[in-house]
């Protein structure tokens, strides 16, 4: 499904989550509908309430056909699944549904090793550093590690999405109706190159003054 966006890996704590409702929330402000699927049994839906985007519970393989049905006929929406951990044949399921398929990794050693196995079994996903460092030492240094652990893979690779302490807002139950900047900046700014790579436009800052791609 081409308007459908997995965010899946093998580990825990990469930022699936956090990724998922980053790049909704940007995506809505780039005036792009969408709907975060929550397939993750470990966690509990969260409204829609102060959202600029939809949330549906599709933990259970009946919930989220339906939904799967319902996005097939809505075609100017994207889907966003937040994958869970340790779920190799779900991973694979949503490997295979994904029109992109996105593995979120932080700057660590064990993030980068067990990210590196889920880019050679999945041959089409791409991977992206999460929770990146803002500090320039930090991130320099967090560069030199991927230069030496993940060089030959750096094509596969999308643009960092940073440290921003605020997208803990968007995973409580109810988000607030408004976001720190920092966050909206993130967010837009993954959306923007989720966009990019399944060649879809969008409006430059959210209203409706003009599509760009
Ligand atoms: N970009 C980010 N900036 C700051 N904290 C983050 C970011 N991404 C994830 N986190 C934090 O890291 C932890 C794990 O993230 P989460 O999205 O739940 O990972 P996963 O879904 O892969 O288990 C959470 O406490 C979350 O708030
Ligand atoms: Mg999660």
């Amino acid at each position: 499904m081409q308007q459908l966006i997995s965010v899946i890996g093998s580990k825990g704590g990469t930022g699936k989550t956090s990724i998922s409702h980053m790049l909704c929330h940007g995506l809505g402000l780039l005036g792009r509908h969408s709907i975060s699927i929550l397939t993750d049994i470990e966690r509990e839906p969260l409204s829609r309430v102060g959202r600029h985007y939809i949330t549906l519970d599709g933990r259970s393989p009946e919930k989220l056909d339906k939904i799967l049905e319902k996005l097939k006929n809505m075609p100017d929406w994207l889907g966003v699944i937040d994958g869970g951990g340790n779920r190799p044949d779900m991973d694979r399921y949503l490997y295979e549904l994904g029109g992109l398929v996105i593995l979120p990794f932080r700057d660590s050693q064990e993030d980068m090793r067990t990210v590196l196995r889920d880019l050679d079994r999945y041959p089409n996903a791409l991977g992206i550093p999460s929770q990146w460092p803002t500090n320039s030492w930090q991130q320099m240094a967090a560069e030199r590690t991927l230069d030496e652990v993940m060089q030959t893979y750096r094509p596969r690779l999308l643009d960092p999405v940073y440290s921003v302490s605020s997208s803990k807002l968007l995973l409580q139950t109810e988000a607030p109706s408004h976001l720190p900047n920092m966050l909206n900046n993130v967010s837009r700014s993954l959306a923007r190159q989720v966009l990019d790579r399944l060649g879809l436009p969008y409006t430059p800052d959210g209203d409706d003054s003009g599509i760009t791609n």
